[in-house]
């Protein structure tokens, strides 16, 4: 039996790919056809692909010519495989020619037409593009209009700040067509919002911006009330919006993927989750200002609230805060959850330094996440046989909210596959963890 492999992304499946696997099929007797893994595309640079890895494998899978899939994960993987499954023709469309030629040492190399005039990246430009406008234009939206500009089918037409002069600025720097002179001006020119406004401003925005009908991409800390954030919630869905809020941990490839392992048992139960987020900030800065809602748990909170949710889950039994406060702010705070079967803590300091990783004990092993955690592109799971232990790599480019601002953009263009990576439930217990601190419940002063 004569075997072919191809690989592909294939993303949008179109005709061209159709063409490439009918064209493969007809060189031998038996189609392995691999597919490349989210992960696989983040790393190569590929990090516009709308369909997700199981709806390409479905696309494949739907033309019926593929006899196996498998999936493509890391660089190399195809002399591997080869080998493995004893394959005898290896093809790829003629885009690729001369590429693969390496592999002529282990099986026939073919180089098939490719079909003219269409491909993934052509269907992506066709999408419809979101128009996104700024609210707020501070040193995160600095941050967030290079990150924007990489990722496909986002426009950013306008920006507003009460401040003309400023939004002028911020406009003319990062080459923003309209400078809005309001919020209705700014609704008016897009169909999304990102708001990176001062964080006791979120609630008001949100909520204008969502009853104009606009999908809403919120900076951290989302709100500082549970009933505020239920109501935006609820808004959000009464108008069928994408509201999501741009805690960008958890988007990024290696913290989804830590979660996922942890969560199949690698470690055992877990018994404990620690991390800390600590930033030394000046003390004139906007973030240590009481009146702007400054402060350690306001500022850093929701980053290690963020691993402590997800692998433990909302329903804790308490939590006690431990302070230390300096102008009717915490320069610091640690915070101490007990759940019926597991402990967490935390640490978060504006005015304090610490280690800022993560470590996630289990019963088997523990995960050990570098300093700064939250945007790591590194971590390893050990065990008491070092032998055992792991590392693993992932992609981080740039600033790294180029993964949240595409999962949203993303949400909104293909509304049925869309899922929050940060639950509505996980929303709501870090609001009502930030009210019951600020209500001073269970807040011990050092
Ligand atoms: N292919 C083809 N004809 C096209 C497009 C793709 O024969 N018009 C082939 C590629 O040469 C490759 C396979 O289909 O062998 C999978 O390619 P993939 O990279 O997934 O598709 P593209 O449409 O080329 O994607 P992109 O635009 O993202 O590069």
């Amino acid at each position: 039996m004569k075997k072919v492999i191809t690989y592909g992304t294939f993303d949008l499946f179109h005709q061209g790919h159709y063409n490439l696997l009918k064209r493969a099929k007809e060189l031998g007797d038996w189609l392995i056809v691999g597919v490349t893994t989210d992960n696989f595309d983040l790393e190569r640079g590929k990090m516009n692909t709308c369909n997700n890895v199981m709806e390409r494998i479905e696309a494949v899978k739907s033309t019926g010519l593929a006899d196996q899939i498998v999936i493509e994960e890391y660089k190399g993987q195809k002399i591997e495989d080869i080998q493995k499954y004893g394959v005898d023709i290896f093809a790829i469309g003629s885009d690729w020619t001369g590429y693969f030629d390496y592999l002529k040492e282990y099986c026939d190399v073919v180089y098939l037409p490719r079909t003219e005039g269409i491909s993934s990246t052509q269907l992506r430009q066709e999408r419809p593009v979101v128009s996104l406008g700024i609210i707020g234009t501070g040193s995160i939206a600095s941050r967030f209009v290079p990150e924007a500009e990489v990722v496909n089918n986002v426009e950013i037409v306008s920006a507003y700040n009460p401040d003309l002069e400023e939004c002028r600025a911020f406009c003319g720097k990062f080459g923003i067509k309209k400078t809005a002179g309001s919020l209705e001006e700014l609704f008016s020119a897009c169909t999304a919002v990102y708001v990176a406004s001062p964080h006791y401003t979120h609630y008001g925005y949100v909520k204008e911006a969502l009853l104009s009908g606009k999908h809403v991409l919120c900076e951290t800390p989302f709100v500082f009330k549970e009933s505020e954030a239920e109501e935006l919630f609820s808004l959000a869905e009464e108008k069928g919006l994408v509201m999501m809020v741009a805690l960008k941990t958890a988007y990024c490839p290696a913290f989804g993927h830590l979660v996922s392992m942890l969560k199949s048992g690698v470690i055992g139960e877990i018994v404990e989750v620690n991390a800390s987020t600590t930033t030394l900030t000046d003390e004139k800065s906007q973030k240590l200002d009481s009146r702007l809602h400054g402060g350690s748990m306001n500022e850093n909170a929701c980053f290690p609230l963020l691993p402590i949710l997800k692998l433990l889950g909302t329903k804790f039994e308490d939590v006690r805060f431990y302070s230390k406060m300096k102008n009717g702010v915490d320069i610091y705070t640690k915070a101490v959850f007990r759940y019926e079967t597991a402990i967490a803590s935390f640490q978060v300091g504006l005015g304090v330094k610490t280690e800022g990783n993560m470590v996630i004990s289990g019963t088997k092993g523990y995960a050990y996440v570098p300093a700064p955690w939250w945007k790591t592109d590194y971590y390893e799971i050990r065990y008491e046989d070092q032998n055992k232990n792991r590392k693993y790599f992932y992609p981080f480019a740039g600033e790294g909210l180029r993964y949240e601002i595409k999962d949203f953009v993303s949400g909104i263009l293909s509304r049925e596959y869309y899922f929050s990576k940060v639950s509505k439930k996980e929303n709501l217990c870090m609001a009502q963890i930030q009210e019951q601190f600020l209500r001073g419940e269970n807040v011990f002063i050092i």
